[in-house]
C-alpha cells in the first residue's frame, strides 16, 4: 500500500491535486470535510453536530473526524492505499490515524505539504466563494479564522511526521499542472525508495 497526506492550509489546492492523484496512483481520497459536508447536506446527526463548528471556520471535535476516518479504512478493505485530504488537523488525530494504519500494519509513506501565502489563500477561497455555496468561504473573516486555526492547531501535523522525515514540502503557487507535476515527482521517489 502507498499511504500519504496532502498537507496544507485553507485554499492551498489540496482536493484540486487530490483528484488528478487519485486518478494517477488509484489511491482511495479520503477527504473529511468532504465527508463532513454530505453528513450536513443529508441533514445525519453527525452533520448538525459538525455544521456549526464548520461555518464559523473552527475544527470539528477530534472523536467526531477520528470515527470517520475509522470507517472509511474499515469499510474499503480492497485500497490500493489511502489519500488523506484534510486530515490529520490536530496532533491528536495524527497519533489517532498511526495506531489505525499500524493496526493493519500500515504507516503513512508521506506528506506533500503544500506552502502558499495567507494572501495568496484569501484570495482563492473569496473567488471560490463566488459560486461554491460553501458556507465557510463566504467572508472574509471566517476565511481568516480557518487559517488561524490551521496556524495554532493544524501545523502540529506536520512536526509530528517531520520527526519521522517524513515531510516534504512542495510550492503550492503556480499552475495547477506544475505543482502536479512536483507532487507526483516526490511520490515517484518514496514509492521507489
Ligand atoms: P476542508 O473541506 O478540508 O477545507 P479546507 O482545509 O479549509 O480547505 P479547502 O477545501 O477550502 O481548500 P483546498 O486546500 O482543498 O484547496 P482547493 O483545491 O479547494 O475543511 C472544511 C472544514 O471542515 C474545516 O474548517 C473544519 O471545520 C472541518 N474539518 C474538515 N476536516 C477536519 C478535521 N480533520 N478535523 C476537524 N475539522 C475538520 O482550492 C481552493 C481554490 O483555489 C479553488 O477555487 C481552486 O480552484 C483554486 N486553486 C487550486 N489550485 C490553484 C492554483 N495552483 N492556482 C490558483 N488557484 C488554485
Ligand atoms: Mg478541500
Amino acid at each position: 500500500m502507498f499511504n500519504l497526506i496532502l498537507f496544507g492550509p485553507p485554499g492551498s489546492g489540496k482536493g484540486t491535486q487530490s483528484e488528478r492523484l487519485i486518478a494517477r496512483y488509484g489511491l482511495k481520497h479520503l477527504s473529511t470535510g468532504d465527508l463532513l459536508r454530505s453528513e450536513i447536506a443529508h441533514k445525519t446527526a453527525l452533520g448538525l453536530e459538525a455544521k456549526g463548528f464548520m461555518d464559523r471556520g473552527e475544527l470539528v471535535p477530534d472523536a467526531v473526524v477520528i470515527g470517520m476516518i475509522r470507517s472509511a479504512l474499515d469499510n474499503n478493505p480492497e485500497a490500493k492505499g489511502f489519500l488523506f485530504d484534510g486530515f490529520p488537523r490536530t496532533k491528536a488525530q495524527s497519533e489517532a490515524l498511526d495506531a489505525l494504519l499500524a493496526q493493519r500494519e500500515e504507516a503513512i509513506n508521506v506528506v506533500l505539504a503544500l506552502e502558499v501565502t495567507e494572501e495568496e489563500l484569501v484570495k482563492r477561497l473569496l473567488n471560490r466563494g463566488l459560486t461554491s455555496g460553501r458556507t465557510d468561504d463566504v467572508n472574509e473573516g471566517i476565511i481568516r479564522a480557518r487559517i488561524e486555526e490551521y496556524h495554532k492547531k493544524t501545523s502540529a501535523v506536520a512536526d509530528h511526521y517531520r520527526q519521522f522525515g517524513k515531510v516534504v514540502e512542495v510550492k503550492g503557487e503556480g499552475t495547477v499542472d506544475d505543482i502536479f507535476e512536483a507532487l507526483c515527482a516526490e511520490i515517484e521517489k518514496r514509492k521507489a525508495a
